[in-house]
């Protein structure tokens, strides 16, 4: 491979050893002009169903994205649906006809399905799966035995190495060889299987353990090569893995902006937000997929979670009012086990009963996503804050978001670029009036937010 000049990031990776691959389609952010995704985790599928029509659709979210649908190792565990056994539609969320109904209901409701996507690796151990397949840990009957699985079966252990964490197994679990023709074939009969079926998008589970090369010849291998496409890369310092590699595939999830919100959140102040993005060192905007907490973070600790309350509500309100990525709102359940499963195997009767958060359909948040799809395309203006833990910014002429995590009341003269008039302030329902240059004065309460946007002047 010729050595250009001006491509230093290749030219690392080719020293590394790896052939550089440019997929000919990328489609990073998600396509459409609504791009918030409700992340409903472990909802089984006919409650997912009901959920795009009542809520997810007339909130404005573009997006609903559920977990793994393929059959999977049995136990009442949420991560039993992170080792796959098979490509049936056969998991404890629904059969392969809930699944089918959940797909036309949410596109029926304005509402593009992303699926979870497990194909790293299979199982660590053996048994029968879900929807009754036999399995042991390197031989899953008529689709994959020992051939297809790579030569290390060593556990990762030094994400130093890019080697071992490409092709050793993470937590024991049978590592696909997705360097050879096989497995990128079935994989993609898998992927193309879900689009047949309707699906929108992919959130590619563990990415990081799949050479982007993989990825990228997967990808090629598409129905639907517009499909959305937003890979698992968690950033770690130092690692020989990193995830700029991946953003010629599409999106890339960027934990960096879940960890530094969590900090400035707890310890820091809100008014070092101002430059919060690109100015941070994450990847870039249009290739940046983010969220306040996820699955895995809301258990280890390494971002807010519900249990946060306020500061959680407003990372949230932050996340949706802010233009950097595209945000996911993680929607999951009350635990104190971190291993527990959903509640009633994932059957979602109502919000908030039986542990289910459903923080997608919490008012603070839910009416962001409104308040996000009307500024949307337009630059962060208007910053204010207080050199603590007040601030405020405007989006274009759009919208405006003052955010209050100060621990007593704060009252402020906002400028804003909205044109003179009253608004709903779809944080609490209550009017704001904005003059003739532009500025209204609020009082907000300690840990409370105001949002109020073009074209909303009632509540
Ligand atoms: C708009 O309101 C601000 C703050 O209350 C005030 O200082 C300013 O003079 C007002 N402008 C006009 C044109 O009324």
């Amino acid at each position: 491979m010729a050595r250009k000049t001006g491509l230093a990031p290749a030219v690392a990776l080719i020293a590394a050893g790896l052939m550089v691959v440019t997929p000919p389609v990328v489609n990073a952010s998600p396509p459409g002009t609504k791009d918030v995704t409700a992340v409903l985790f472990e909802w089984n599928f006919n409650s997912v169903a009901k959920e795009c029509t009542n809520t997810i659709g007339p909130a404005g979210y573009g997006y609903v994205q559920v977990s793994p649908p393929a059959e999977h190792i049995q136990g009442a565990q949420w991560w039993t649906s992170y080792q796959p056994v098979s490509y049936k539609i056969a998991g404890r969320l629904g059969d392969r006809t809930s699944f089918q109904n959940m797909i036309n209901t949410c596109h029926g409701a304005g509402v593009k399905v992303v699926v979870d996507t497990v194909i790293n690796h299979m199982s660590a151990g053996s048994g029968t799966g879900t929807g009754g397949t036999s399995y042991t840990k390197y031989n899953y009957p008529g689709l994959y035995s020992s051939y297809d699985f790579d030569d290390c079966t060593a556990q990762v252990s030094n994400y130093a190495d890019r080697f071992n964490v490409q092709h050793c197994e993470l937590v024991g679990l049978s590592d696909l060889d997705t360097n050879e023709e096989y497995p990128r074939k079935a994989i993609s009969g898998y992927i193309n299987d879900l689009i047949s079926l309707g699906v929108d998008g992919f959130r590619v589970d563990g990415a990081k353990h799949i050479a982007t090369e993989d990825l990228a010849n997967i990808k090629s291998r598409l129905a639907n090569p517009a499909a959305y496409w937003k890979q698992e890369v968690i950033y770690g310092a130092g690692e020989a893995v990193q995830p700029t590699e991946y953003t010629g595939n599409g999106d890339v999830q960027e934990f960096r902006y879940a960890y530094d919100l969590k900090r400035v959140f707890n310890s820091e102040k809100l008014a070092y937000l101002s430059n919060f993005g690109e100015g941070w060192g994450y990847l870039g905007s249009s290739v940046a997929a983010v969220f306040v907490d996820n699955h895995d973070t809301e258990r280890n600790g390494a971002t807010l979670n519900y249990k946060d309350n306020a500061k959680y509500t407003l990372a949230s309100v932050f996340m949706l009012a802010h233009p950097y990525g595209a945000p996911d709102v993680h929607s999951g359940y009350e635990f104190s086990d971190n291993d527990a499963g959903p509640p009633n195997n994932g059957a979602v009767s109502a919000c908030w009963q039986n542990g289910w958060k459903c923080q997608h359909a919490w008012a603070e948040i839910m009416r962001m996503v409104a308040f996000r799809n009307a500024v949307r395309g337009q630059a962060l203006t208007n910053w204010w804050d207080n050199g603590n833990n007040a601030i405020g910014f405007g989006r274009g002429s759009k919208g405006y978001v003052a955010i209050n995590h100060e621990s007593g009341s704060v009252t402020q003269t906002f400028q804003t670029s909205l044109s003179a008039g009253t608004y709903c302030n779809v944080q609490s329902n209550t009017y704001v009036t904005v003059n003739s240059s532009g500025q209204f004065t609020a009082t907000l309460a300690s840990d409370t937010a105001l949002a109020i946007y073009a074209g909303k002047t009632s509540c």
